[in-house]
C-alpha cells in the first residue's frame, strides 16, 4: 500500500474508535457527493503542528458549503483518541467532518454531521523531490474555489498521472494558464533572487505552510511576493519548492510535463518546460527558507 500501512492508522468517528473497520453510513453525503471538508496537519510525538491554524481553516470550509462551524471539543476527542496509544514521532492527523446522512442526490437534509479523525505514520519528506505538471485545470472562479472539500478526485488522477512519471506531486495552472498549486501543496519559485508565490485569486488552497512561509521569511528580511505568476515561470525560475503540512519546504529537483492533449496543451509549450531540472541539491534561497522554517517552527508549535 503507498503510504504505510493501513494497519497503522488510528481512527475516531463520531465518538468510537474503528481504526480501519466500517464505519460510516453507507449514505453519508461525504461518501456519496463528497459533501465534507477536511485537514490535514503534522503530528510530531503526541503534538499537532499549527492545529488552531488549521480549525480556523476548516471552519473556513465549512462556512463556504454552508455547513455549521466546527465543533472543536469534538474534534479534540477524536484527536485524543488517537493519539492516546502513544506518541507517532513524525505523521499525519487527518480530520474530515461531513454534512452525515443525505439523500442520494446534491440536495441536503438538515445537516448531522459526521466526525472522523485519523492518525498514522508518514515518512519524513525528502529535501527535494520531482513535479509533473498536468494537463487539466483548477478553476479559480469555482464555488468551492479556497475550500478544502473532500472531493478530491481531481487530485487523485492527477497525482497518478505525475507518480507515472517519477514525480510524487501534480502541478496545476488554473484555467487562464497561470501557475496555480499541486494536488496537496502550494508553490513557490525564485526569479533572479526575487521569492515568488501564486496568489489566491489564481485559485490555490490557502495553505498554512504557504502562509507561515511567507511571514517567517519576511521576518527573517527575505520578501515574498504573492502575484498572478504564468505558467511559463518554471521554465525561467532558479529554484523552486513546494510547501505543505507533511513536506514543509521541499525543493523541487525537476518538472515534467504529463500528456498534453488538453486546452493547456498551448500553454505547456509555450511555457517551453518539458523538462525542466534544477538540480537534487536544493537552492541557495531554497536552503535559506528551509533553515528560516526548522528553525521558527521548532519554536512555535501553534504559530
Ligand atoms: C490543494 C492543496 N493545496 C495546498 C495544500 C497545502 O496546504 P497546507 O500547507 O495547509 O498543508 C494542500 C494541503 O493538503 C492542498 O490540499
Amino acid at each position: 500500500m503507498a503510504n504505510g500501512n493501513v494497519d497503522d492508522i488510528r481512527v475516531w468517528v463520531n465518538g468510537e474508535r474503528v481504526d480501519a473497520g466500517p464505519a460510516l453510513a453507507a449514505l453519508d453525503h461525504g461518501v456519496t457527493v463528497g459533501d465534507g471538508v477536511f485537514e490535514t496537519a503534522k503530528v510530531l510525538g503526541t503534538e499537532v503542528f499549527a492545529l488552531t491554524r488549521h480549525h480556523d481553516r476548516m471552519d473556513r470550509s465549512l462556512r463556504g458549503l454552508g455547513l455549521p462551524r466546527l465543533d472543536r471539543g469534538r474534534i479534540q476527542e477524536g484527536i485524543d483518541a488517537v493519539l492516546a496509544d502513544g506518541p507517532i514521532d513524525f505523521g499525519r492527523l487527518r480530520y474530515t467532518v461531513t454534512a452525515g446522512p443525505g439523500p442520494m442526490g446534491s440536495d441536503r437534509y438538515d445537516p448531522d454531521m459526521t466526525y472522523i479523525v485519523g492518525a498514522a505514520p508518514a515518512p519524513r519528506p525528502e529535501p527535494s523531490t520531482s513535479v509533473a505538471v498536468v494537463p487539466w485545470t483548477r478553476n479559480e472562479r469555482s464555488a468551492v474555489v479556497g475550500l478544502k472539500t473532500t472531493s478530491y478526485a481531481e487530485n487523485v488522477v492527477a497525482l497518478a498521472a505525475a507518480k507515472d512519471l517519477g514525480g510524487s506531486e501534480a502541478i496545476f495552472a488554473n484555467s487562464v494558464g497561470a501557475l496555480c498549486e499541486g494536488t496537496g501543496s502550494n508553490i513557490f519559485v525564485v526569479l533572479d533572487g526575487t521569492v515568488l508565490t501564486p496568489a489566491l485569486p489564481s485559485g490555490p488552497l490557502a495553505g498554512i505552510t504557504r502562509a507561515l512561509t511567507i511571514e517567517w521569511l519576511t521576518e527573517a528580511g527575505i520578501d515574498v511576493h504573492e502575484d498572478e505568476l504564468p505558467l511559463s515561470i518554471l521554465a525561467e525560475a532558479d529554484e523552486a519548492w513546494l510547501t505543505s503540512s507533511t513536506r514543509d519546504i521541499q525543493a523541487i529537483s525537476q518538472v515534467r510535463v504529463a500528456g498534453s492533449s488538453s486546452s493547456l496543451a498551448g500553454q505547456i509549450a509555450a511555457a517551453n518546460i518539458s523538462e525542466r531540472t534544477f538540480g537534487t541539491a536544493p537552492g541557495e534561497i531554497t536552503q535559506r527558507a528551509q533553515e528560516i522554517w526548522a528553525k521558527f517552527s521548532a519554536e512555535r508549535m501553534d504559530p
